[in-house]
């Protein structure tokens, strides 16, 4: 039976590297994926035609396809949009509807780019960590939260919230990685000042005995950033709340010397024989570069590599694309963010597309 996929480009440059990865799919179609694709509006584009930026009948598309893949949201066009209708509630409310829990971001050095990093080489080379950020809890979604007017003037209030069931589905999912990967987990949160870092760290310990193979460690979120940057090949599965996730992943993502080369999955629980996944780089929308064919579409194009390899059960094409990556970057074929020198040739995003197409 053939798999479903919803591509939602939403905004900037998610338009343009949507396309390239979608000429990829049709690319694969011919080597055996057999997959069918379908648009449709996420983010800012869906809320400049719709009012809002995920409708119901978006969500429906996504809740009926095999796997959704998605460019990116936002720019400061919504600026002043109300939050519940801003992009980003768009891709959040995809989030927490599919009960996309494990956002997985690999941060891999490819050899051919080690010189694009901003660290030394002997630092990144060779480097491969797994971040595994939680992604429908925590603060992005606890309530209570607002601003209010009280007498002492206005308050704003966030609440940071984990239940026990949602820190060991996720540690599960950390550990199940590690054993596949270098068998090390490093918890990670705030448990010096956090009561929802104390039981974060109670109940990954509680986890880790079924998985005794898997080394874990516990570090605090502000060690593990500085960390990062001093000695990252340390790591290899890092497991985090979704606020420490959202910024450790960013940091990780640019030892590897551009977030135009970072693809990312977001996995949801096992419901009715299925399991929900979406798919997108780590990079935002990049409104100073949109629609001038200038983006590097490498990192939708591996999130594509991972949905092959997460969803769609194709490991083999999985691999075909990410050699295809890796030849053309050993070529020296690049986009503006991983230029370094000229010996190197600068090609477009479209280019950057038919190079790699040409290669699977
Ligand atoms: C990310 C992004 C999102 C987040 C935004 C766009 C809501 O930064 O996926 O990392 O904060 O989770
Ligand atoms: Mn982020």
């Amino acid at each position: 039976m053939s798999s479903k996929i919803l591509v939602l480009p939403g905004d900037g440059i998610g338009v343009e590297v949507a396309d390239q990865t979608i000429r990829v799919i049709e690319k694969l179609n011919e080597q055996g994926l057999d997959a069918n694709y379908e648009k449709d509006l996420v983010g800012g584009a869906s809320y400049d035609v719709n009012g809002e930026p995920l409708t119901e009948a978006v969500l429906e598309k996504a809740k009926n396809s095999d796997a959704i893949l998605l460019g990116a949201v936002g720019g400061s066009k919504w600026d002043d949009v109300e939050r519940s209708k801003r992009p980003e509630a768009g891709l959040l409310g995809l989030r927490k509807e599919l009960e996309l829990f494990a956002n997985l971001r690999p941060a891999l050095v490819f050899d051919a780019l080690v010189d694009a990093s901003t660290l030394k080489n002997d630092v990144v080379n060779n480097l491969d960590i797994m971040i595994v950020r939680e992604l429908t809890g925590g603060v992005y979604f606890g309530q209570p939260r607002g601003i209010e007017d009280t007498s002492n003037g206005k308050k704003a209030i966030d609440t940071q919230v984990y239940h026990d069931y949602e820190i060991d589905r996720i540690a599960r999912v950390a550990f199940d990685l590690a054993s596949k990967r270098n068998n090390k987990v490093t918890s990670v949160e705030k448990a010096n000042v956090m009561e929802t870092g104390v039981l974060w760290r109670e109940v990954v310990k509680e986890t880790h005995k079924d998985f005794s193979d898997i080394t874990l460690e516990n570090m605090l979120a502000d060690n593990c950033a500085m960390q990062l940057v001093r000695n990252p090949k340390q790591f290899d599965v890092i497991v985090t709340d979704n606020l420490f996730g959202d910024l450790l992943s960013d940091c990780a993502a640019m030892l590897t010397g551009s977030l135009g080369m970072l693809p990312s999955a977001s996995l949801g629980a096992e419901k009715n024989g299925k399991r929900y996944g979406l798919f997108e780089p780590v990079h935002g929308s990049a409104p100073d570069i949109a629609g001038q064919d200038k983006a590097n579409p490498i990192a939708t194009i591996l999130s594509l590599s991972m949905m092959l390899k997460y969803n769609l059960n194709k490991p083999e094409l999985s691999n075909k694309v990410e050699n295809a990556v890796q030849q053309i970057l050993s070529e020296g074929f690049r986009t503006g963010d991983i230029y370094t020198d000229e010996n190197q040739t600068l090609v477009s995003c479209s280019k950057m597309g038919d190079l790699i197409i040409e290669r699977i």
